[in-house]
C-alpha cells in the first residue's frame, strides 16, 4: 500500500532540509508532549537490559535514545534513517548511550532476519512510500516473540478534538512551518497524516505482514496511536 504522495528522494531531501529546525518544531507543535509519547512507545517495545533494538526512520534519534535507556550498557540500539542531516543531529545527541546511528532505507533494511529483540518507528511510517513493505521489513528483522511498535499521528473521529485538529493541523502547523522557513514540509505533514490508515486498518495491515497479538492505544485525545504486534514463534 502506498502512503506518501512524495517520492522517496523528495522525502529524503525534505528531511535533510528541515533537520536543523525539526526538534524545535516538534516541541512547539506538540506543546512538549512528543517525548512522552516516545517514552510510551519505548515501554511498549518490551525491551530491557541487554536487549538489541532497532529504531527505523530514527530521524534525530529521540526514540532510539529512549530505547537505549532501557537496554542499558549491556545492550545495543541501532537507529537507522536515510536522511544524513537527520542522522548527524542524532549522532550529536548520543553521548555515552549504547546507540549507533547509521544509514538505512526502511523499505530494504540492511539487517539479518530475526537479529533484533524489537523494532520501533516513531512518526516515520506515514512517510514510507510503501507502508506494507516497511512494516514487513520491521517484522522480518525481529526475532520470534519480539515486538514491532508503530507510533504515529492519527485522525481523531470525534468532536471537539476533530475540530481542534482541523484548525491546528491545517492552519497553525503550516503557519509555524512558514515561520521556521519551510512551509512545504509543514503542509506535507497534515496531508501525510490524512492519507495514513486509521487504527483498525493499520492493525489489519500489520496482521497481513505476519504480526500477531496486535493491539493499539490511543492517547492525546485520540490524536496519537501506538500499535504493537508480536512476531509469531516458529511452528514446532
Ligand atoms: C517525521 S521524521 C521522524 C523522526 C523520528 N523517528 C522521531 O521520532 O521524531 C520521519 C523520518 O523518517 C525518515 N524516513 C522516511 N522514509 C524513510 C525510508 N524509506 N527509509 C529510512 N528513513 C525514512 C525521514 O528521513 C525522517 O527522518
Amino acid at each position: 500500500m502506498a502512503t506518501g504522495t512524495l517520492e522517496e528522494g523528495q522525502v529524503r531531501a525534505m528531511f535533510d532540509r528541515i533537520a536543523g529546525v525539526y526538534d524545535r518544531m516538534n516541541r512547539v507543535m506538540t506543546v512538549g508532549l512528543d517525548q512522552q509519547w516516545r517514552r510510551r512507545a519505548a515501554d511498549l517495545s518490551g525491551v530491557g537490559p541487554g536487549d538489541r533494538a532497532l529504531d527505523v526512520a530514527t530521524g534525530t534519534g529521540d526514540l532510539a535514545l529512549e530505547l537505549a535507556a532501557r537496554v542499558g550498557p549491556g545492550g545495543e540500539v541501532v537507529g537507522s534513517d536515510f536522511a544524513e542531516e537527520m542522522l548527524a543531529r542524532a549522532r550529536a545527541k548520543a553521548g555515552e548511550a549504547p546507540v549507533r546511528f547509521e544509514w538505512g532505507n526502511a523499505l530494504a533494511l540492511p539487517y539479518d532476519a530475526a537479529s533484533f529483540d524489537a523494532a520501533t518507528v516513531g512518526f516515520g511510517a506515514r512517510n514510507f512510500s510503501d507502508l506494507g513493505r516497511g512494516v514487513a521489513e520491521m517484522a522480518r528483522v525481529v526475532r520470534p516473540g519480539g515486538r514491532v511498535v508503530i507510533l504515529e499521528i492519527t485522525t481523531p473521529q470525534r468532536a471537539p478534538l476533530s475540530w481542534f485538529y482541523g484548525v491546528w493541523f491545517d492552519r497553525a502547523v503550516p503557519a509555524l512551518g512558514r515561520v521556521a522557513g519551510d512551509s512545504d514540509a509543514y503542509t506535507y505533514l497534515p496531508s501525510s497524516v490524512k492519507r495514513f490508515p486509521g487504527p483498525r486498518d493499520l492493525a489489519a495491515l500489520m496482521a497481513g505482514c505476519g504480526l500477531r497479538d496486535i493491539r493499539w492505544i490511543l492517547t492525546a485525545g485520540g490524536i496519537i496511536a501506538i500499535h504493537v504486534g508480536t512476531v509469531p514463534e516458529a511452528a514446532a
